[in-house]
């Protein structure tokens, strides 16, 4: 996997400032539509902004041309300081073993997008994974979390189940909690620190618009509590 991803596409974290988007990739929104619980079902595209081969997206929660850079990090001082653990996902994650599953749980990088609750829960589900519909939807569930915190792994080969991404960005919208989520970066697209390094190049990773992460450059959740909304355009996480 990740044979899409052509040698110029990257998102580039720059110290205290934007996101630097290379590569011509598609930029769109994406809404976590719920379910009659109440939980999140399914993710639905929803516009699609004109092709760009470069651009820069807003870091700080503060511009007022979201999602786009307007230089509103200067003015406010924004410190966007990367915490984030530069250790392999796999070193990080908790195993989870079913009968005929295995999920993978890297809580830090929780994006609280809550596919993981339905039926359940993904790690009841897995433990329960000899009955099929249970296998099936936690396989699903793994496969929706925005953020790549969950991995579904086939029991027998010990291969993980990954959606197939085209290399693309969406900009999350949280129906249920009504707020702006993070930027999801699909299709295993690097992710330069601003340090020059790069993370581990993954399948799908949600990195933090609102400013307020405590695990910066990837989302914490944090924008649930500081109820970010991209339609603010003054707002500044
Ligand atoms: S967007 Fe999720 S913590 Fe900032």
């Amino acid at each position: 996997m990740g044979d899409l991803v052509k040698k110029d596409q990257k998102v580039s974290v720059t110290k205290n400032g934007p996101y630097l988007v290379s590569g011509s990739l598609p930029l769109a929104t994406e809404l976590s539509a719920v379910d009659a619980d109440g939980d999140p079902g399914t993710w639905k595209k929803g516009e699609r902004f004109p092709e760009r081969d470069t651009y820069a997206l807003c870091r700080c929660g503060g511009s007022g041309s979201k999602p786009f850079c307007d230089g509103t990090h200067v003015k406010i001082d924004f410190i966007g300081t990367e915490t984030a653990s530069k250790k392999s996902y796999l070193e990080r994650a908790h195993r989870t073993s079913g009968p005929d599953l295995d999920l993978t749980d890297a809580r830090d990088l929780c994006a609280a997008a809550r596919f993981c609750h339905r039926a359940g829960g993904a790690w009841k589900l897995t433990k329960g994974s000899d009955e099929p519909r249970s296998r099936e939807i936690a396989i699903q569930e793994a496969g929706d979390c925005p953020s790549g915190r969950l991995v579904a792994w086939t029991r027998e080969t010990r291969d993980p189940i990954e959606p197939e991404f085209e290399p693309s960005i969406s900009l999350i919208g949280d129906l249920w909690a009504k707020v702006s989520g993070p930027i999801w970066v699909k299709g295993f697209v690097p992710i330069e620190s601003s340090d020059g390094t790069r993370y581990e190049t993954r399948n799908r990773v949600t990195l933090c618009r609102c400013g307020a992460s405590g695990n910066k450059p990837f989302c914490d959740g944090s924008h649930i509590k500081v109820q970010f909304r991209d339609d603010d355009k003054d707002s500044n996480g």
